[in-house]
């Protein structure tokens, strides 16, 4: 069977499989760990083994390479990018940061290499808030590249000098506020998990605020765990749903959209994890000039949150 052929090979290479909370479920159970981007990037700088296997998007398989220069990342499928990292080119950052000169410039890790090389400071959607906060109040900030995220994060810390890049994720800016109304009322006990990066993010803090929780993918799972409620309306990408029931398996979820799918994370497949070991393939190759530019940024935040 495939499971044992990869969990063979696993040993054989003496590698570590990481996995993002979207990964589909079969992915997600032969994962050594699966996490949101700021615990796998956390994992990636602890790791032991030789080889990393990377399930997850292009970006993240990147920071596991940053992290980890000296070892081989590899990522099943070449093709698992990021639209919301994409969202953003080298050309328009140096562009941006040339108006505003004086500016400290904080990248969402959703966000290419080459990107990174040009940021002060990274953020998850988990510790955007404290890595912001710990930039002092007078500097002037440049947020790149999700809007909704960049929005949430100046509402949250009140900061009027943060400039924000106008690019979103095509999954998470679908969810509509109407929509998520309709499903509020639906379900009057449900508790309300959002991901910020969601474009509805705004309206929901302006109507809601308090009642609806800006959340992690692993966030989510620990709230749920350890909330009162037994309902939750879920507000990401649907992946969520697998590990969410695998942590909280007597309660409940409803997905604010059952089409909210990212094909990028879908990509990654059983069968592709095996090919990955079997043929060491497709490693992740940056050149020494990226790694060490790029690897400023994200140690920063890494010793903030
Ligand atoms: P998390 O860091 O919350 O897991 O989010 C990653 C992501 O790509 C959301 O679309
Ligand atoms: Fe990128 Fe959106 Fe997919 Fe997350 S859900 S990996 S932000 S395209």
């Amino acid at each position: 069977m495939l499971k044992e052929e990869i969990l063979k090979l696993k040993k054989e290479r003496n590698a570590i499989i990481l996995a993002h909370n979207y990964q589909v479920p079969e992915v997600q159970d032969i994962a050594d760990f699966v996490g949101d981007s700021l615990e796998l990037s956390r994992k990636a700088s602890q790791v032991d083994a030789n080889v990393i296997v990377f399930c997850g998007v292009k970006f993240m398989a990147e920071t596991a390479k940053i992290l980890n220069p000296d070892k081989k990342v590899l990522i099943p499928d070449l093709d698992a990018g990021c639209s919301l990292a994409d969202s953003i080119n080298l050309e328009q950052l140096r562009k941006w940061k040339s108006e505003h000169p004086n500016a400290i410039v904080v990248c969402y890790i959703n966000t290419n290499a080459d990107i990174k090389t040009e940021c002060d400071y990274c953020c998850t959607s988990s510790n955007a808030i404290r890595v912001i906060q710990s930039i002092p109040e007078d500097k002037e900030i440049l947020f790149l590249p999700d809007m909704y995220l960049g929005m949430w994060i100046k509402k949250q810390t009140g900061r009027e000098n943060i400039h924000i890049w106008p690019g979103e994720c095509h999954v998470h800016a679908g969810f509509r506020y109407e929509d998520l109304l309709r499903k509020m009322e639906e379900n009057p006990d449900a508790e309300v998990m959002l991901h910020p990066e969601c474009g509805c993010t705004t309206q929901c803090l302006y109507h809601f605020n308090g009642n609806v929780k800006v959340l992690s993918t692993s966030g989510m799972i620990r709230n749920a765990k350890e909330s009162k409620s037994n309902k939750f309306i879920v507000v990401t990408e649907t992946g969520i749903l697998y590990p969410l029931k695998k942590a909280s398996p007597q309660k409940e979820f409803i997905p604010a959209d059952e089409n909210a799918i990212c094909k990028y994370m879908k990509m990654i497949t059983l069968e592709k994890v095996f090919l990955s070991l079997k043929e060491l393939k497709y490693e992740i190759d940056l050149s020494s000039e990226i790694i060490q530019k790029a690897s400023i940024p994200i140690r920063r935040m890494l010793q903030i949150a």
